[in-house]
């Protein structure tokens, strides 16, 4: 261990402070911060800080991002699934044909800590108490076989979808190890790559990296646009390139309703000639926790939740809907040349986020402390910040009942995005699936229960089922418990063998194992 060196280079750097502890520590405990200060590079820090601060500063309105300089995207760049639904066959055909060409693939951002989940473990290995007990990484899974399977007997070629997943040095272990116990979940190891994205310290307000315990320094994962250094670092695109890959479909881990390498989406993006695309949802609550995709000072980017002005995220239109409603759910499209660009020129401009935190720490004599209000930030980089170097950027709107349900609270936090809410979304979705493919629902006494035609513009054929309209559920104020397995069906497709005109009581399996009433009740 060469500590003068060390030293000398925390001196330089002004973090000193790092080793005030070490004529307290033990040999192991020495040789661990060694090891973790060793690996870090305090200048690049120090300069990380420095901008992050000043482009938080130089942001109006106290870090907010105003209406003055945003404006909303418009309709020439935008698809629809309920507004194009002229189109949709082409683009799902397109992005078939992709997908059994073997040129997608999906990314999964899972590096994150799941902190407001508030579990040790990590967010994909979540059971929500569906009837099956499938975790979000086996739905997810099941969705990418099933794809493969829809693409090879649509255009008959065998193909595959390679499935890149990202972790943090928090979560890369266990994942595996769960990856590995389900024995990939039915994918092939070798199309199940994983990789990890890098750690940065967490600093005080003048900017000291902040000691979580004497020899500990507190880190954090670099925010889920830490993925373009990590790509770069474990030559993921030339991993791509090679498995001849065109386009990534790129995802958040706790979406429960995520629709993986979605063809309608990927066809629409390769039809515009994009090279960079996202899907929103219409944002409908001001203060709902989704980033608005919008422009900014004339470049294409998404306004993060945390950093929009309040009165800008208020603002209606003329009909009356919120002036920003593209709402961010986190599901990309990215062509491999463009991430090839990004990773080789773009990458070291985009700039960390600050989000100011309560960050346990230790004080002067090196106790323990527990803050209550913010003694410092967290930088991260956000996976979006790339849009601004598009050539062609595209938005594509989806609904949100069919396409976003996000796993992000605890069950007991506000009712809001947590277990519940994620499992009933997902049970809604498949009792409309029935109802499109013909089947019905019957109560106790075999009275049919009702379904409620969508809205004209989304096509008479289709129902919403009772609780996906928020105003009619069963005397339990339950949804119609539903889960048709995602190796039967992607997305409520190839259904009517199994229901069409027959009657079912809930709770109503279907997987692979044919399709079963569950005599108990209770989930
Ligand atoms: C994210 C989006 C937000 C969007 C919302 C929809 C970002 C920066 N924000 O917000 O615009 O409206 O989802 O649900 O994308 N992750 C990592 N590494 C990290 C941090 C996070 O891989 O260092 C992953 C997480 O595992 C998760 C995803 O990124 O899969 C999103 O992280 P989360 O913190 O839940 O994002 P939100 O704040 O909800």
């Amino acid at each position: 261990m060469d500590t003068g060196q060390l030293r000398n280079r925390l001196s330089r750097a002004g973090q000193d402070h790092l080793l005030q502890f070490w004529e307290e520590l033990t040999e192991p405990q020495r040789r661990e911060l060694f090891r973790e200060l060793e690996a870090m590079d305090f200048e690049e820090l120090n300069g990380f800080f420095r901008r992050a601060m000043d482009g938080s500063d130089q942001a109006a309105g106290q870090g907010k991002v105003d209406d003055a300089r945003m404006e909303a995207v418009p309709r020439d760049i935008l698809g629809s699934t309920s507004r194009d639904r002229e189109e949709l066959d082409a683009w799902e055909r397109e992005g078939l044909l992709h997908i059994s060409q073997s040129r997608v693939a999906v990314l999964l951002l899972a590096g994150g800590q799941g902190t407001r989940l508030g579990v040790a473990y990590p967010k994909g290995m979540y059971d929500v108490g569906l009837p099956s007990h499938k975790t979000l990484f086996q739905i997810q899974a099941e969705r990418i076989l099933k794809l493969q399977r829809l693409a090879e007997e649509r255009l008959g070629r065998q193909c595959t979808i390679p499935w890149y997943i990202m972790t943090s040095g928090r979560t890369m272990e266990s994942t595996q190890e769960f990856f590995s116990k389900h024995r990939h979940f039915g994918l092939k190891k070798e199309n199940v790559i994983f990789f990890q994205q890098g750690m940065l310290p967490a600093m005080g307000f003048d900017g000291k990296i902040i000691l979580e315990e004497k020899s500990k320094v507190s880190m954090a994962p670099d925010g889920n646009g830490g993925l373009y250094r990590a790509l770069a670092a474990q030559n993921i695109v030339e991993d791509m390139e090679r498995r001849g890959i065109w386009s990534v479909h790129v995802y958040c881990v706790d979406n429960i309703l995520v629709k993986v390498a979605d063809p309608r989406f990927i066809g629409f993006c390769v039809q515009k000639g994009a090279d960079c695309g996202a899907k929103v949802v219409e944002k409908t609550n001001p203060t709902e926790p989704v980033g608005v995709v919008c422009r900014v000072d004339g470049v294409y980017q998404v306004v993060e939740y945390s950093e929009i002005a309040l009165g800008t995220a208020q603002r209606r239109g003329a009909d009356g809907r919120l002036l920003f409603n593209s709402g961010n759910i986190a599901n990309h499209f990215f062509t491999v040349p463009f991430l090839r660009d990004v990773v080789r020129i773009h990458e070291p401009q985009l700039q960390h986020h600050v989000a100011q935190k309560k960050i346990p720490c230790v004080d002067p004599r090196g106790q323990p402390v527990k803050p209550d209000k913010p003694n410092g930030i967290k930088m991260e980089k956000f996976v979006f910040d790339i849009f601004q170097f598009a050539k062609t950027f595209v938005v594509f709107e989806v609904l949100r009942e069919d396409e976003f349900s996000p796993l992000k609270n605890a069950e007991s936090q506000n009712g809001k995005d947590n277990p519940t809410t994620a499992r009933h979304a997902l049970m809604s979705l498949h009792h409309c699936w029935v109802l499109n493919a013909g089947g019905h629902f019957v109560d106790e006494n075999g009275s049919r229960l009702p379904a409620i035609p969508r809205s004209a513009t989304r096509g008479r054929s289709e129902f919403i089922s009772a609780d996906a309209n928020h105003n009619l559920k069963d005397a339990n104020d339950l949804p119609i418990q539903c889960e048709i397995s995602p190796l039967i069906s992607y997305a409520g497709e190839g259904l009517e063998t199994y229901v069409a005109g027959k009657e079912f009581r809930a709770p109503l399996i279907i997987d692979e194992n044919g399709v079963r009433e569950l005599v108990e009740n209770g989930i």
